[in-house]
């Protein structure tokens, strides 16, 4: 299926794999479109929390999602902002709370149907590296690279904790060690479009390669993709 702007990346994995900090640089190197959908559901989840609705509640929810703007604004450095309803909240929807609240909010079918239908309209215009749990499987199955990234639960929970630490949020590593858990747990067992591998898939556990290493190897995926396609 030929696109306007170029192919699919679709990156898929758990918290902590990498996935953001690698989709964002393999995005800056093609000149593509960076698109965390993570930060959709999280996005959503902000908003109800300083609502004071009920997470739990799937219909406030799934209204909540429907009529909320979310615009994912790509900066001329690579970096992108996060606007709901035009607020700036990139900072906003890193916090532990909403990390928590979020993994609550995307496990409403409601929620999924009305992000997802966002997701796919952008998938379509291509040229764009796309990020979460269910891009390969059900925003864009048809994406020409499916990457699945993995790595250890320690790994992952000491990447978040780093982060975190970063950016001065005070959190012991056995706390974001459970929430990383916790948040596996339900991320992979929701009925709704759970985290799954596409068959298709190319997995890379990287629990013990450099960020670097894993750009290198999903360019070159990616290059090995268009020459086949050119061809
Ligand atoms: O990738 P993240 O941690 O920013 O994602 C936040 C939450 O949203 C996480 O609990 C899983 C969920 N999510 C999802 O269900 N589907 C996606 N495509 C992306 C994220």
């Amino acid at each position: 299926m030929k696109r306007p702007n170029g192919i699919v990346i679709a990156i898929d994995g758990p918290a902590g794999s990498g996935k953001s900090t690698v989709a964002k640089l393999v995005a800056k190197r093609l000149g593509y479109l960076y698109v965390d959908t993570g930060a959709m559901y999280r996005s959503v989840a902000l908003k109800a929390l300083r609502l004071g609705v009920d997470v739990y509640n799937e219909a406030m929810m799934s209204h909540l999602a429907q009529i909320t703007d979310i615009t994912l604004q790509q900066q001329s450095d690579g970096s992108v902002r996060v606007l709901v309803d035009g607020e700036d909240v990139t900072e906003a929807i890193r916090t532990p709370e909403v990390s928590e609240a979020s993994s609550i909010t995307s496990a409403h079918l409601g929620v999924r149907e009305a992000l997802t239908m966002k997701q796919k309209l952008l998938a379509e215009q291509g040229g764009v590296v796309m990020e979460g749990r269910d891009v390969q499987t059900v925003v864009a199955p048809d994406a020409e690279v499916k990457i699945f990234l993995t790595a250890s639960l320690e790994e992952r929970a000491k990447r978040r904790w780093i982060e975190m630490q970063q950016r001065g949020i005070e959190i012991t590593y056995e706390q974001v060690l459970q929430d990383v858990l916790e948040r596996d747990k339900r991320d992979s067992t929701r009925s709704v479009a759970p985290l799954r591998k596409a068959p298709d898939a190319v997995e890379i556990d990287t629990t013990n390669m450099t960020i670097d290493e894993v750009v290198d190897k999903i360019v070159e995926l990616v290059r090995q993709k268009q020459s086949c396609e050119k061809e």
